[in-house]
């Protein structure tokens, strides 16, 4: 077979490799639909290891076992403490790359802070700033909306909560850049790092500056709440608090925003979706998990490493390998969801993993539905239908194996 045939025509093998390459220029066909790959890759195998020994999880059991699993490590991978810069420690120094007990440590000091019943209470404000947002734009006007209130509404809603100055979104963007970066890239460039050191140090100084005046005039935000964390050994050192601030800030910036992109995207592929949701607004809550589950935002989980040797699917998994769940590719297992390629904002039940599951599940996720089930329900209640405003062939997807969005969605409103 040639290799520059068109994917899904090569052997399987050849397909997972450009799919793992991000240099290959055929990734982002892939990166464009996945879906397809994973169909065939859970087909051929749903532990299958690739030709570079890495193990790709497609199949929701074997997914949900892996990530179940205390033996998989998230540290054992990162780079070494001495090879770590400023950027490593501020950006993945955070308990999203740690294992227990770290990890259980650095998760305790703000899980309560993220409760549902805690997060109820920005659900208003959500309601609010989605109008806001909504309002802004002027009728015949084609703006992009990923950019926009797709961006807007999960960094305002956080700054809130955090009590940060909301003008700074330039800042909050490339922290968030910088983080996909690193998390993708085990070895940067001398000249990469050098960029994502000085907006480490930016990052740094900014919460710093934040924190200090927390500490002298405590407030009624999650920063102060941090603070205040006091569960015997829990209290957080300096840098770990700036790098839980940049998680928690960064954290639910993309995924949100690709989660409510890609949303009003389904919305215009099914229009019949936005009848249903203006005529019965209960449905709405149903309508976010659909769109968490056919476009999962976190495509595919961060590496993670095997401690020991373990059994996956009937698999040995040796010591040392890296597994990778594709979240997407479990939340289309027709093993577990009915007719799974069909997007169906009224479909129940719908246990996807949009989130993941065991100790490093989404500490953000009643947030990200509450912001998603408000804007929802402004937009169809309050607000004509969204068009998207150009040919399909000109949306381009995110060149990312790990995240799953649109680069841009130009959208107006319906006449
Ligand atoms: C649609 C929106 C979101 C999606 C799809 C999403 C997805 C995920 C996933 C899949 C993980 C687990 C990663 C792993 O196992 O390696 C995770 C962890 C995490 N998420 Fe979210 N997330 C979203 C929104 C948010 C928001 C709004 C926040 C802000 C508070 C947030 C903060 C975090 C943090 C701090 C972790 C690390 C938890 C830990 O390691 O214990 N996420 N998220």
């Amino acid at each position: 077979m040639s290799a520059t045939a068109p994917v899904g025509h090569e052997p399987i093998d050849v397909e997972a490799e450009i799919w793992l390459s991000p240099g290959d220029p055929r990734r982002s066909e892939l990166c464009r639909n996945p879906h397809g790959f994973y169909d065939r890759l859970r087909q051929h195998d749903p532990v299958y290891r690739s030709p570079d020994g890495r193990w790709l999880l497609t199949s929701y059991e074997s997914c949900a076992q892996m990530l179940g699993d205390r033996r998989m490590s998230h540290r054992m991978l990162r780079v070494p403490a001495e090879e770590q810069t400023l950027a490593h420690r501020i950006f993945m120094g955070s308990m999203l790359f740690q294992d227990p007990p770290v990890h259980t440590r650095l998760r305790r000091t703000v899980s309560t802070l993220f409760t549902p019943r805690a997060v109820e209470r920005v659900r208003q404000r959500a309601a609010d700033i989605s109008r806001q947002l909504l309002q802004g734009v002027r009728d015949g006007e084609t703006f992009d909306f990923r950019a926009g209130p797709a961006f807007r509404l999960p960094v305002l809603v956080i700054a809130e909560m955090l009590g940060l100055p909301p003008e700074d979104f330039d800042e909050f963007r490339v922290w968030a850049e910088v983080l996909l970066f690193l998390d993708e890239h085990e070895h940067p460039a001398p000249r990469e790092l050098e960029w994502a050191d000085g907006i480490a140090r930016g990052a740094l100084d900014y919460f710093t500056a934040i924190i200090e005046e927390r500490r002298r005039r405590p407030g009624d935000d999650l920063i102060s709440g941090l603070l205040t964390a006091d569960d015997g050994d829990a209290a957080l050192s300096d840098e770990e608090l700036v790098a839980m601030c940049v998680v928690l800030h960064i954290g639910g910036h993309t995924t949100t925003q690709d989660l409510l992109t890609s949303g009003v995207y389904n919305m215009n592929q099914h229009p019949e979706s936005f009848a249903i949701l203006r005529r019965s607004p209960a449905a709405i809550p149903t309508a976010v998990e659909e769109f968490l589950r056919y476009e999962s935002p976190v495509g595919v989980t961060p590496e993670r490493v095997a401690s020991e040797d373990l059994e996956i699917g009937g698999h040995v998994v040796p010591r040392g390998s890296v597994v990778h769940a594709l979240l997407a590719a479990a939340n289309r297992d027709p093993a577990i969801f009915q007719d799974p390629n069909r997007f169906d904002v009224t479909r129940t039940p719908n246990k996807h993993l949009a989130f993941a599951t065991g100790n490093h599940v989404c500490i953000g996720a009643h947030l990200a539905r509450v912001e998603a089930q408000e804007f929802l329900r402004v937009l169809t209640s309050e607000f004509p239908e969204l068009r998207v405003a150009v040919p399909e062939a000109e949306l381009e997807w995110i060149d990312s194996y790990l995240h799953r969005g649109l680069k841009t969605l130009p959208v107006r409103w319906l006449d």
